[in-house]
């Protein structure tokens, strides 16, 4: 079981941010869990909110300030997150769909993924990581995606977000081998959750061969455990659901 007693999930409110947030509440060492939403209106659901440990904050991980705004919030209540896992993200929204061809690729759409997937972790990254311990076995992770491997990249297809979190796993890789000297007991890993059933997958779960789709309770609970078995040593990893090493 683990010691760890305060957790940051960024991008709780629906999806796999929120089953990762719930599973966290279920441990009884867990003494304090920050969580953040977007929309004020899906921030409580299935929640308990009367939880003393639980501490909702706003968070647009494409607005520094807000970012500067929540690290202050986490501070104010001397907390010092251990674990923190990043699953804000998006593959489409209104107006943006994942390109087939390059005649699809839009200069704003492909900005716009940038924004979420890969700059917004490397600012909560920056807002957070120096109030994280510095010497004790830490975690920071960022659920990145299979498809962001370019050394796998066979189909094509997905310009923007292939590339978003290609650049994510970069940023995290960069950033772990900084942390070296200053956190080193920090474990930064970008990880794909698997195929998961969310609204983010959705629109594509008819290409997923049976068996192939998981609850996100399944998959909150499989990404815990690989996070939290990185050790300082394989900071900058890039790994599958099940631990496997997946080329950059
Ligand atoms: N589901 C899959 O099969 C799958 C596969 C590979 C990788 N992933 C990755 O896993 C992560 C989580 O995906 P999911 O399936 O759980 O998606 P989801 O159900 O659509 O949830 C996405 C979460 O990100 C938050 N978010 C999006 N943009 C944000 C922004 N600009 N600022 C703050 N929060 C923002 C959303 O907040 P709101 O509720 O406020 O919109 C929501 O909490 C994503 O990075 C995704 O790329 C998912």
């Amino acid at each position: 079981m683990t010691k760890i007693q305060s957790a940051l999930v960024i991008g709780a409110s629906r999806g796999i941010g929120r089953a990762i947030a719930k599973a966290l509440l279920e441990w009884p060492s867990l003494q304090c869990l920050c969580t953040t939403y977007r929309n004020a209106d899906s921030a409580g659901e299935l929640f308990d909110i009367n939880d003393p440990r639980l501490h909702r904050f706003p968070a647009e991980v494409t607005d520094e300030d807000s970012l500067r705004q929540l690290a202050q919030s986490i501070q104010n209540r001397n907390v010092h997150p251990e674990l923190v896992i990043h699953c804000a993200g998006i593959l489409h929204e209104p107006g943006l769909q994942p390109e087939k061809s390059m005649r699809q690729c839009d200069p704003s759409s492909l900005r716009r993924l940038f924004d979420v997937n890969s700059i917004g972790p490397l600012l909560v990254a920056k807002a957070i990581i120096p109030l994280m311990p510095r010497r004790q076995p830490t975690h920071f992770a960022a659920l990145s995606a299979m498809v962001g491997s370019i050394g796998d990249n066979r189909l094509g297809g997905w310009y923007g977000y292939r590339a978003s979190k290609a650049a994510l796993n970069q940023f995290m890789r960069t950033l772990a081998i900084e942390c070296r000297r200053t956190h080193p007991g920090l474990c930064v890993t970008s990880i794909h959750p698997g195929t998961t059933d969310t609204a983010l997958s959705q629109p594509f779960q008819g290409n997923v061969k049976p068996g192939k789709l998981y609850s996100p309770e399944q998959s909150a609970a499989r990404i815990i455990e690989v996070v939290l078995n990185g050790k300082p040593e394989e900071s900058g990893r890039f790994v599958n659901w099940d631990g496997a090493s997946i080329p950059f």
